[in-house]
């Protein structure tokens, strides 16, 4: 290859370092080399970190298991002459999940996403317990989660994600922080100009993207102060892990290479992608790279090569060549070569390599990855060489058609979340029971289960029941299972609480849509006529929750300073206030369809009242601010114009996607500041138009009314510099008691007298009329396969 780097001759030597193992190498090779004194230190120093005044109480020892306990264990022993705990694990990781499960099952405590519950008994529990771990690897992440819930993130977040990742066992987690620069010198290496780079590299909030070769340069350039601040992170974050003796899953080349490779290698073989989702030129398709080119072995190996050299490796690399993007030739030999091609280049430059693959291809495009195309894939390389995660195992499990993934291990994974959107929804019940049937099923070469959700700080108690599924091989009753999770959570015992979960375990948890697009509610996306909310459960019993959670606060007042309850306080109100504002929306298309002009002012008053009571009620929660998620992202800046790029970054991820709406509200949140200053406004400004349609005596005029909605709330949102607090403001409780107070009053007349129609739209069962046929379907976005994005018409339509 012309251009070649100078320098890959001392690479090469330096690499042979790194790499000690020999050819070959299987999933056996997927283990710590961390010395069991410095793992068990990690776990003395995170018990130190999270229980400042008690870790004197607890001992820690990392020790190699028996033979038949080959995917780990922990021990936990706290007997009556001791009053110290005996921890015991076969990694630091087991250790930590031992401490973790000795807090959760006998101290009956949580650490969680939203807030911990420490209130250790003074005296400890007596235990005596060795546990296996049922499956080899616990897996953390999706490569989606980087951009909607890390992206700001610095070291002390970090810190704490890892130690709660070690004390729930997970020991495979992605670890892509800081790649940017890695490619970066790959490329000027390979004889691109920085300018090339500037109109590649996507922005902080939109890697994810860019990294998977949807788009380009959204949000971008990058600065040299990023560069150099997330190489110094990701080292800190690899050695956190490592210390654990957890295995980073690195990134590996794909294809996606920016523009300017075919002006320096013109004679390389390139596709060109179509626009994904009608990214406008300047930052659409890149360029694909034939993964049979040589070209294609030395970018890869290059990488692998430059980045192990940065950070040291494990050996295990992700790499989703089609995802979302299919082949050139549905061909199973072409599928195979490409396989071959994409693991040589691992291989090239790490002999141990192993494959690990997103297995949503075999999902989001079944019909054309059909049985004996995706056989090709699979088994293009060594067996143990390609790990899948089976990334929507609990809606959509993928391993039964593919027959286990033709003997490739795979990990069951829960894809819970897109985008990060709030809102309370899960299938528990499915989720416990889907894990052991693939455990069981007929020579499953499962080897894990995974948490790949695309944004976090939503729903803990489906991750919580996910996690323990790792060493529970039954459902347990889920009722008691319910009731104990309530007194984790707060640390108390209290009859009305548990009655609120068990509404909520019936209803929002226990979905079985088996739809997987969640959280675009209603009140949260562009205003619009005739959209049915997407409701699986009777929203009457969300409201009986909120009212169950409150009368647990009457009978109980030391709930008030839990901070786990404080916080569920906040997300319950707002989902009741989502409740009621779909309601309110069903009785305005009602009344709209009647003309009655009297009557949408009414019932717009309403809205936007709640709409206003529902931005202060956020403002008390401490997880639920735009301004924290501002202010960290400024953070980052040197400059002023840097700060300017990431607010503008963090703006635009949480509303308009993209530059003109492309995934308009995809990842929308329901925090403060986006609900006054967004949501609000638009509702006002479509509201309005209503009115003039009727007063005017035409149709409701939707180009005109988008055309002003973008141009007057949407758009000046993203690049406002508006300063909200990162900090809550009011105390959440006295706030959710007054709007208890005022909506449930509305709410008990409003639902009582909702007409039959009215009814069926609320409860997302049908449209009046006709209307259903004009009715905006939702569709999951990311679904949209690349190649076909320009056959399919726009989800939304373009300004
Ligand atoms: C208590 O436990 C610690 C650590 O496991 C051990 O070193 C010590 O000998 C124990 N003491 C007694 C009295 O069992
Ligand atoms: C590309 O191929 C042409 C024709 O084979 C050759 O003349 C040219 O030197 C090649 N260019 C590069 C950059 O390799
Ligand atoms: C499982 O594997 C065994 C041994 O390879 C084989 O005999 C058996 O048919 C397999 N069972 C199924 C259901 O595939
Ligand atoms: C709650 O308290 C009752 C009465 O003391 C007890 O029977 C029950 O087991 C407790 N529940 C949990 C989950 O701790
Ligand atoms: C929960 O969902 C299942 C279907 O998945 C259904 O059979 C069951 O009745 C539901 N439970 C409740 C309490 O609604
Ligand atoms: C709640 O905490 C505050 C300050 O930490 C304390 O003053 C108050 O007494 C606590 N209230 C209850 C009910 O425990
Ligand atoms: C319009 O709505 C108002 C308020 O709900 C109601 O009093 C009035 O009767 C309605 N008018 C008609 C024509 O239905």
């Amino acid at each position: 290859m012309a251009n070649v780097g100078n320098s890959s001759h001392l690479i090469l030597v330096l690499i042979f370092s790194i790499f000690q193992g020999g050819i070959g190498g299987s999933l056996d090779n997927i283990r710590t080399r961390t010395s069991v004194d410095i793992q068990a230190q990690a776990v003395r120093d995170l018990i130190e970190r999270l229980l400042p005044e008690r870790a004197s109480e607890f001992n820690v020892k990392v020790e190699p298991g028996l033979l038949e306990e080959e995917n780990g264990y922990f021990q936990v022993i706290k007997s009556p002459e001791n009053t110290t705990v005996f921890l015991q694990g076969s990694t630091g990781v087991m250790a930590a999940w031992g401490f973790h499960y000795y807090l959760t099952q006998l101290c009956h405590c949580q650490v969680s996403w939203d807030a911990d519950q420490l209130d250790l008994p003074v005296i400890l529990p007596e235990v005596s317990v060795r546990i296996t771990s049922l499956d080899k690897f616990r897996y953390y992440q999706n490569t989606c989660t980087f951009s909607y819930s890390f992206a700001w993130w610095k070291w002390p977040r970090w810190e704490r994600e890892i130690d709660w990742m070690a004390m729930n066992g997970i020991n495979l987690p992605l670890a892509f922080t800081g790649q940017e620069i890695i490619w970066q010198r790959v490329y000027l290496g390979l004889g691109l100009k920085q300018e090339d780079l500037d109109e590649h590299f996507a922005g902080p909030a939109f890697f994810a993207w860019q990294r998977m070769g949807n788009f380009r340069a959204w949000g971008g350039p990058l600065s040299d102060n990023w560069q150099q601040a997330t190489l110094i992170l990701q080292h800190k974050i690899l050695e956190r892990m490592r210390s654990f003796g957890m295995t980073p899953v690195l990134p590996a080349f794909a294809g996606h290479v920016p523009r300017a490779m075919e002006r320096v290698y013109p004679n390389a073989s390139y596709t060109h992608l179509t626009s994904w989702l009608n990214f406008q030129d300047q930052y659409c398709c890149p360029l694909f790279l034939q993964p049979t080119e040589p070209l294609f072995t030395e970018i890869g190996s290059r990488f692998i090569k430059e980045m192990a050299l940065e950070f040291g490796s494990d050996h295990v690399y992700n790499c989703d060549v089609f995802n979302e993007v299919r082949p050139t030739q549905a061909d199973p030999v072409f599928v195979s070569s490409v396989g071959t091609a994409v693991f040589n280049a691992m291989t090239t430059a790490d002999p141990d390599a192993i494959w690990l693959m997103q297995g949503w291809l075999f999902k989001s495009d079944a019909d054309y990855w059909t049985a004996d195309l995706s056989k090709a894939l699979l088994t293009s390389v060594p067996q143990g060489r390609m790990l899948i995660l089976d990334l929507q195992a609990e809606l959509d499990p993928q391993y039964i058609r593919l027959n286990s993934f033709y003997g490739q291990p795979f990990v069951f994974c829960l894809l819970h979340n897109f985008g990060g959107t709030l809102g309370l929804n899960g299938a528990i019940q499915i989720i416990s029971q889907r894990v052991i049937d693939a455990r069981n099923f007929p020579n499953s070469t499962m080897v894990g289960t995974g948490l790949t959700m695309e944004g976090i700080d939503q729903n803990y108690v489906v991750y919580d029941k996910m996690l323990e599924m790792g060493w529970r091989d039954k459902v347990p009753n889920l009722n008691q299972w319910f009731d104990e999770y309530t007194v984790r959570r707060y640390g108390v015992n209290n009859t009305a609480v548990m009655s609120a979960w068990r509404f909520l375990q019936n209803s929002v948890y226990n979905d079985s849509s088996r739809r997987s697009f969640r959280g675009q509610y209603v009140l949260v996306t562009r205003p619009a006529l005739w959209q049915l909310p997407f409701v699986w459960y009777n929203p009457h019993d969300v409201i009986l929750a909120w009212d169950h959670l409150i009368s647990g606060l009457m009978t109980e007042p030391l709930l008030s300073n839990a901070s786990n309850f404080r916080h569920d306080m906040v997300d319950l109100t707002r989902q009741s206030m989502q409740e009621i504002f779909h309601l309110l929306y069903s009785q305005l298309l009602e009344v709209y369809l009647e003309k009655n002009s009297t009557a949408i002012e009414g019932i717009a008053y309403k809205m936007i009242d709640l709409l206003q009571d529902l931005d202060e009620l956020l403002q008390t929660g401490k997880k639920f601010l735009l301004g924290k998620w501002i202010a960290d992202a400024k953070s980052w800046g040197t400059t002023e114009g840097e700060k300017l790029q990431y607010e503008w970054n963090a703006r635009n991820q949480i509303t308009l996607w993209g530059p003109r709406g492309e995934i308009r509200d995809y990842a929308a949140k329901q925090w403060a500041g986006v609900v006054a200053d967004y949501y609000k406004p638009r509702w006002e400004v479509f509201i309005r138009e209503m009115q003039m349609s009727l007063d005017e005596n035409r149709a409701f005029n939707k180009k005109a009314y988008e055309t002003l909605v973008f141009s007057a709330v949407e758009e000046p949102f993203t690049t406002s510099t508006k300063h909200y607090s990162d900090v809550p403001i009011g105390d959440p409780i006295v706030k959710v008691m007054t709007l208890y107070d005022k909506w449930r009053k509305i709410y008990q007349q409003d639902s009582k007298s909702l007409s039959t129609k009215a009814r069926k739209l609320w409860r997302g069962q049908s449209l009046p009329d006709d209307k259903a046929k004009s009715a905006k379907i939702k569709q999951h976005p990311r679904k949209q396969p690349l190649s076909t994005a320009n056959k399919t018409p726009p989800i939304f339509p373009a300004q």
